[in-house]
């Protein structure tokens, strides 16, 4: 059996949940974990001067249970697969050839280290701050935003996250979120997967056989 470990990051509502639902839904025997489940409860995210909660940062984030739950997967793909109520589909070639994929997406993944690591292939999305901000005010998050919001926190803490991690991680595949979500996700399986959408023999099966050809070519 191959696991291999895809990261889908980026900023806010540049359409990482998007492409990576669709990710999961075209690549057998994946599973996707998000960095939004792991948000901590909003009376302990401390407020800064301006009254704006300091969500925007890895110390609002239950890192530690994210980490347990990428751990589980990365000890049994299958069983975790199996206690989220999928059934790995059998290919030829057989178990010992079979990838099982984890995606794991977040607007703060590469910033910590030791999931970065983990990761085979790193995804970035981007989009400038006039569409990011128009598309987070037509979305109603919990707790909501408060009148200020982007400007005071979201998109300065954007900007001095992505600098942290550039400065410390490589090899990261920048994609651009102004992309129809069907192009992003081609884009995705032809450049960096070696399969296309396009393909009309694409099935299950080919994906799992070129994703162990793409993980082999990396040994
Ligand atoms: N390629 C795209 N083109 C246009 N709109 C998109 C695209 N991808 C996603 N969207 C829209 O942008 C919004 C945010 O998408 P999504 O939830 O996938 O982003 P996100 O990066 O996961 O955001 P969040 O910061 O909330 O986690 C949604 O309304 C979605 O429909
Ligand atoms: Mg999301």
């Amino acid at each position: 059996m191959k696991t291999l470990v895809v990261g889908v990051g980026g900023v806010t509502n540049g359409g990482k949940s998007t492409l990576s639902n669709s990710l999961h839904q075209q690549i057998p025997n994946s599973c996707l974990i998000a960095q939004d489940a792991y948000f901590k409860d909003d009376s302990v995210v401390p407020v800064d001067s301006n009254g704006f909660k300091q969500y925007d940062m890895l110390d609002a984030l239950h890192m530690d249970t994210m980490m347990s739950e990428v751990d589980s997967w990365r000890r049994d793909p299958e069983v975790f697969l199996r206690r989220r109520g999928l059934n790995p589909e059998r290919t030829t070639p057989p178990k010992d050839e079979e990838v099982y994929v984890l995606i794991v997406e977040g607007f703060l993944i590469f910033n910590h280290r030791p999931l970065n690591d983990l990761f085979y292939k790193r995804y970035l999305m981007e989009i400038p701050y006039d569409v990011c901000k128009r598309r987070r005010s037509s979305r109603v998050y919990t707790p909501p935003d408060p009148p200020g919001y982007f400007d005071g926190h979201v998109w300065p803490m954007y900007l001095k996250n992505r600098q942290e991690m550039e400065s410390s991680v490589s090899g990261i595949v920048f994609l651009d979120g102004l992309k129809p979500k069907e192009e992003l996700l081609a884009d995705v399986y032809e450049d960096k997967l070696g399969i296309s959408l396009q393909d009309p023999s694409r099935k299950n099966t080919t994906t799992n056989l070129i994703l162990c050809i793409s993980f082999a070519e990396k040994d």
